[in-house]
């Protein structure tokens, strides 16, 4: 798979990790992260294990659609099974959909369809939900939609704030993307209208 990320990278962490830890077993592996912008951790995270990275950054290109067009050369070069967007936070194009489409995951911070968009955790807490949660989900090119691969739920506590529910919601999600993509990976999936179905 090729990993997709923007800013701190655990995700990303915990797919190196199970590949490492677990081997041929896992069924996946990394082979190249990508990022939107440079001087991250997760970039770095990368870095320290050997695998090779690569940054669109949106400003350097003249148009959205040329900076999405150099993505998915970027991603295409490393002929990958999967592509993950773990904590990637720009919405990939036309070009990204038409090569990646069916086989783009992404993991979101909330219970969808509930609470899509940048700020899933923010918008939950404001709701005044009492319980939230993560989603993997086959991406599509509406941001946070898609057929759902898993979900897991997660309390939400009466003296939480963005951050603390945040990091309980990123304990759970790394667990069930890390979950997700070996069994995505070791059994295969068909998708048939919103639904996933692994055997
Ligand atoms: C995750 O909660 C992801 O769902 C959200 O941003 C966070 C990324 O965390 N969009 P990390 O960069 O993997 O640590």
């Amino acid at each position: 798979m090729v990993v997709l990320v923007s800013g701190a990278g655990s995700n990303l962490q915990a797919l190196l990790d199970a590949a490492a830890e677990q081997g041929a077993g896992f069924g996946a592996e990394v082979v190249a992260v990508g990022a939107d912008r440079t001087g991250i951790e997760g970039l770095r995270r990368a870095e320290r294990v050997g695998v090779p990275t690569f940054t669109h950054r949106l400003r350097d290109y003249p148009t959205r659609p040329d900076w999405d067009r150099a993505l998915t050369e970027s991603v295409a070069a490393h002929r990958p099974d999967l592509v993950v967007s773990a904590g990637f936070m720009k919405i990939v194009g036309a070009s990204f959909m038409a090569a990646f489409g069916g086989r783009f995951i992404n993991t979101h911070p909330a219970l969808l369809p509930s609470f899509p968009g940048a700020h899933g955790v923010r918008d939950a807490l404001a709701h005044g939900v009492k319980v939230t949660g993560c989603t993997v989900h086959f991406a599509e090119a509406e941001v946070d939609t898609g057929p759902i691969i898993a979900q897991r739920a997660v309390e939400v506590r009466d003296e939480d704030d963005e951050a603390s529910l945040h990091q309980r919601i990123k304990e759970v999600e790394r667990g069930l993307l890390v979950d997700a993509v070996g069994r995505l990976a070791r059994h295969g999936y068909r998708v048939e209208g919103r639904k996933v179905y692994i055997p």
